[in-house]
Formats: structure tokens, C-alpha cells, sequence
């Protein structure tokens, strides 16, 4: 396992999809930051986010990783496109899909900062394995349309507080939403344009 964590976290900060349980038991999939703080991982959800809610009410996740833009769009937006399957020693499900590595952990210490409104969580990986793989050669489409949906995840955080920001979060994104759609597939085409359209709520004037 822990071999298998160097590897894949090799950079320190690396993106992955984690899955949490809802109350009544379905999971929910958000895309998160995730940092090697060996032997441990760290994940810094925002307070308001229901990923930090079900990891207080159930302190177990999957964190699934894949290269994969539209498995992040799913997670975020298309929840009921995604299909799960069990996992090996939690509750939590993993996704069924192109996923590359899938570790599965329990939470170990959470430390709330409520001024800036995250938390620290210290996860204890139990198991980390192969799934079948995103099978995907690096595409800079791929990768702007992931850091399009973190700057739209982020707008709408700004929205309600300080929509100037938000507007001007949006703005950023558009020539990387160009470059993907001209780099891309008929699939990051299609991506693009429902990110476009809901950029298009937090612009201003
Ligand atoms: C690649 C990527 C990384 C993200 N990392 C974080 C993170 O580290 N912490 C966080 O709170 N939100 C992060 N977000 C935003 C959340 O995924 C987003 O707010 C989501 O709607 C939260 O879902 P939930 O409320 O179901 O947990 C990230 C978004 C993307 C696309």
C-alpha cells in the first residue's frame, strides 16, 4: 500500500474524487485536493461542503483517482451517471469506472479553522489498489477543463459573499475553456459547453 501511495502522490498535491456516505446510506462524490502527509493523507474540505457533513456523521471515504475529465464532471454535476461498486474494508462505495488508483481510509483527526471556513482531515489509508485505469494519455484538454471546474466550484462558494470575485473567477476561465474545445474530443466539447453555460450565471455587467 504504501508503496503504491508514494507513487501516485508522488507530486505531494494531487486531485482525486472522494466518495462519502449520506445519511440515508447513498454516497455522494465530490472532486478534492489530497495531500501525502506520510503515512497519512490530508484533505481540506470547506466547512459548507456535505463531503465534511458525512465525514462527521461517518468518519470513512474512498478517495478514487483517475485522469479522467468527465468522471470530475460526473462526481460534481452528473452524480446519477456515475455507477459505484463495494469497496474492500469500508462502507463507503468506489466508483466503477475508469479509475486509476482507489485507496480507501477512516479519518483520523480533523482540525476545524472557522475563519477560513476548512478543515484539516487526517485520513489513515487501510487499503490501495489498482482499478482499471483511466486509460488516457495526458491531454491539456483534460487537465483545463479540471482546473475550469475549480474555479467554477469556487465561484459559487464566492457567489453569496462576494460575487465581484465570482465574476471575475469566470472571466479567467474562458480561454482555457477555448483551448479544451479546440484540443478536444466531441466528449470535452460537450463538458465545455455545460461549463460555459453555468459560468455564465456568475458574470456580471
Ligand atoms: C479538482 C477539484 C478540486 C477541489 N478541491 C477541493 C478541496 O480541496 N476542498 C473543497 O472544499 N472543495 C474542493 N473542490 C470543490 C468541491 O468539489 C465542490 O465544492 C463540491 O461541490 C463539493 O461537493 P459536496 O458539497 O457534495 O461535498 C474541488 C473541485 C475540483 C474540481
Amino acid at each position: 500500500m504504501e508503496e503504491l501511495l508514494e507513487t501516485f502522490f508522488r507530486h505531494g498535491h494531487h486531485e482525486g474524487i472522494v466518495v462519502t456516505l449520506n445519511e440515508d446510506g447513498s454516497p455522494n462524490t465530490a472532486p478534492m485536493g489530497v495531500d501525502l502527509e506520510r503515512p497519512y493523507l490530508l484533505l481540506r474540505p470547506y466547512l459548507t461542503t456535505k463531503t465534511y457533513v458525512n465525514l462527521r456523521m461517518f468518519p470513512e471515504l474512498t478517495i478514487n483517482l483517475t485522469w479522467d475529465s468527465l468522471l470530475f464532471y460526473r462526481s460534481l454535476y452528473g452524480l446519477k451517471e456515475l455507477r459505484f461498486r463495494g469497496s474492500r474494508k469500508v462502507k463507503t462505495p468506489v466508483i466503477d469506472g475508469g479509475i486509476d488508483l482507489y485507496v480507501e481510509g477512516e479519518v483520523l483527526k480533523v482540525l476545524e479553522d472557522r475563519v477560513l471556513g476548512y478543515a484539516e482531515v487526517l485520513v489513515k489509508p487501510l487499503d490501495a489498489y489498482l482499478g482499471s485505469g483511466s486509460r488516457l494519455a495526458y491531454s491539456r484538454a483534460d487537465a483545463l477543463l479540471i482546473e475550469v471546474m475549480i474555479y467554477l466550484t469556487k465561484a459559487e462558494v464566492f457567489a453569496e459573499v462576494n460575487p465581484e470575485v465570482a465574476s471575475m473567477l469566470v472571466e479567467r476561465m474562458e480561454p482555457y475553456l477555448l483551448i479544451a474545445e479546440r484540443l478536444g474530443s466531441d466528449e470535452v466539447r460537450e463538458i465545455a459547453l455545460e461549463l460555459r453555460s453555468r459560468l455564465a450565471r456568475f458574470r456580471r455587467g
